[in-house]
């Protein structure tokens, strides 16, 4: 039995395979075919945190978890609630950590949906806001929200077009606290073809008028979001790759 203790071995090795891994385009393609294949069974929708629907590829939620369990933020602000199993994640997360609050806007928060989250054993650490995410009304109740001095993670999951996408960032982004993460969900719509766009969807987003579009044109006007490589490079199962964004500074 070896004694010897290889922790930091071990995160290295990771560290540098993650790096290889988002370099590999051949991967990165195979991946997207089968997430393409996978979209005729609705894989994101078949899945639940806690006994709540979250519309999300496993891949996101471990990246998340580990997005908050490293940064512990006192406040995750989430635009795009559907049926709340990614707030109820988030929520379980910081239960764990022992301090902070998930504030999700949604311009429609149908009646069962609030029920399941309201009547969830961690609702305490939830605050529900119904709006346009990026209205000056709802902006208003998501800052009063906001505890001086917090810190700020945010995740965006509404409305996937590009416009749209680009505003939340512009609304959101600022506050976001150093050393916080932004998420932008669904980048993925940008790293196809247009014949690989999901189109059992409300709302159907073609390569350039998707978050990855947004993401890309709001880096052009601000130098305070990196893209974090070593988590993005394993992010080939992923809604997101590339969407997950550290805030380097205030
Ligand atoms: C993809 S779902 C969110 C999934 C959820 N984050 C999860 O992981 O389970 C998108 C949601 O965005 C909401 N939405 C669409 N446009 C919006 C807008 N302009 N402002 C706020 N929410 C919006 C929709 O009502 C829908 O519930």
């Amino acid at each position: 039995m070896t004694t010897k203790d290889d922790r930091l071995e071990f995160e290295s090795h990771k560290r540098e395979m993650a790096l290889a891994l988002g370099k590999d385009e051949e991967a990165f393609q195979h991946a997207l075919n089968t997430l393409v294949a996978l979209d005729k069974y609705d894989y994101a929708y078949l899945w639940s945190w806690m006994g709540v629907p979250i519309i999300q590829m496993p891949a996101d939620i471990m990246a998340t978890q580990e997005v908050i369990w490293n940064t512990r933020p006192d406040v995750i602000i989430e635009t795009g609630v559907a049926r709340g199993g990614s707030m109820i994640f988030m929520a379980s997360l910081l239960k764990v950590i022992g301090k902070g609050k998930v504030i999700g806007v949604d311009i429609d928060i149908r009646a069962h949906n609030r029920d399941s989250i309201e009547k969830h054993p961690l609702s305490p650490s939830i605050t529900l806001i119904e709006g346009p995410s990026t209205t000056a009304g709802t902006l208003a109740k998501v800052k009063a929200e906001i505890p001086a001095d917090a810190s700020v993670m945010v995740v965006l999951d509404s409305d996937h077009s590009r416009d749209h996408v680009l505003d939340e960032l512009r609304c959101y982004g600022p506050l976001v606290t150093e050393g916080q993460y932004i998420v932008v969900a669904d980048t993925l719509l940008g790293r196809g073809d247009m014949s690989q766009t999901p189109t059992k969807r409300s709302k159907i987003w073609y390569p350039g008028d998707e978050p990855y579009a947004a993401l890309n044109a709001y880096l052009e006007e601000t130098d305070r979001f990196e893209t974090d490589e070593v988590l993005n490079g394993k992010l080939v199962l992923s809604s997101s790759p590339g969407g997950y964004l550290k805030c380097v500074r205030q």
